[in-house]
């Protein structure tokens, strides 16, 4: 793959989910430009549909960013979400989006230096396999089969 192709990342953050003092001062201040940060209250409030707009927007792979599992501050948000998004993860690959474009982490206060790892391990996964594809390259009208 060419190496100067960058991928485009968007990582959905669950405002509760501390990282330690110099993680989130790096992530406020120094994210590179190709990482796209989306604050959100839970993880359970991310819809499919924002994952969706994110593809459709150009992200190239996902990473969602959480509590720990039991540290949910709505108690189960981020278990919903990892069901309801691998659910629908588990639809676009049928329909050929690669498995590795999107990722789950959830992420500790005292787990430094991680969250820079999963970006890092995320971009190096889209690299080996290039840029996102288009699933559907033009619109079927009503009655015409495919
Ligand atoms: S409050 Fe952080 S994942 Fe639910």
């Amino acid at each position: 793959m060419n190496n100067r192709w960058t991928p485009r990342i968007v990582v959905f953050q669950c405002q509760y989910s501390l990282y330690c003092e110099a993680d989130q001062r790096w992530m406020d201040t120094q994210l590179p430009p190709h990482i796209k940060l989306i604050s959100v209250p839970c993880t359970g409030r991310i819809s499919p549909l924002f994952v969706l707009n994110a593809i459709q927007g150009g992200a190239d792979g996902l990473l969602i960013s959480g509590c720990q599992p039991e540290k949910c501050h709505y108690k189960e948000g981020n278990l919903g979400a990892r069901r309801q998004l691998d659910e629908f993860w588990r639809f676009l690959t049928y329909l050929g989006m690669e498995e590795e474009r999107m990722r789950f982490a959830w992420i500790d206060l005292s787990e430094r230096g991680r969250i820079q790892q999963e970006l890092a391990d995320l971009e190096e996964a889209i690299r080996a396999i290039g840029p996102i594809r288009r699933l559907v390259t033009r619109a079927i009208p009503v009655g015409e089969n495919p």
